[in-house]
């Protein structure tokens, strides 16, 4: 696929989209929320990545995957062999969605009402975008991006032929592996993970 200029009209029509977005009302969590955390990439790259939501770090950077997850993805991504910079990254709901316990802000999951809402973004910037490859991290990006519930064990590791003529890649949230207390577990998980993507980067073309 040809690289497309900045100031081409994919690359305009995307800066539109993320205008518009900063001010999306779409569902509720806009108003505890700091700002839209919005997709960030080329608009012509081949591989995207779905996450979550931004946690409490990505809402007061306004960047996806920066935090303790960030990192963790970052790492999993180089591993994988792949340039962060030449893909796209976004995330299933754009704001973030917290409860607050006194000073701190503690991450709660969308709904599926969140997530029906902001699935509309997620179309506007695959249409865009137009990815060969998907990668969903976890069941609210499956969910997003398929369309119904999904369990991760079983739908992981393989393609998925998508409506639109893309490919969807399931597999865990970077999350997931922070949580595992066991180090010899979260270290085969972790090897697990960047095989997964390690295997739909191989994927384009
Ligand atoms: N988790 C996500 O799913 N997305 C982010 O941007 C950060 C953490």
């Amino acid at each position: 696929k040809a690289r497309t200029a900045p100031g081409s009209n994919i690359a305009g029509a995307w800066e539109a989209l993320r205008e518009e977005a900063m001010g999306c009302t779409r569902c509720d969590l806009y108003k505890h929320a700091t700002q839209v955390v919005f997709g960030e990439g080329p608009v012509d790259a081949k591989l995207m990545f779905v996450g979550e939501q931004p946690g409490d770090q990505e809402d007061q950077a306004g960047r996806p995957f920066v935090g303790p997850a960030g990192q963790v993805f970052d790492r999993a991504v180089a591993q994988a062999g792949i340039d962060r910079a030449e893909v796209y990254v976004t995330n299933a709901v754009k704001h973030f969605k917290f409860e607050q316990r006194g000073p701190r802000r503690i991450h709660a999951k969308p709904g599926t009402g969140e997530i029906e809402a902001c699935r509309w973004w997620i179309g506007q910037e695959r249409a865009l975008v137009k990815p060969q490859v998907t990668v969903a991290l976890g069941a609210t990006a499956a969910r997003s991006l398929l369309g119904r519930a999904v369990t991760i064990g079983r739908e992981r590791s393989k393609p998925i032929p998508l409506p639109d003529g893309g490919e969807g890649w399931i597999t865990v949230h970077p999350s997931y592996l922070l949580r595992l207390p066991d180090k010899v577990q979260a270290e085969e998980e972790f090897a697990r993970f960047v095989e997964d993507l390690r295997m739909a980067a191989a994927r384009v073309s």
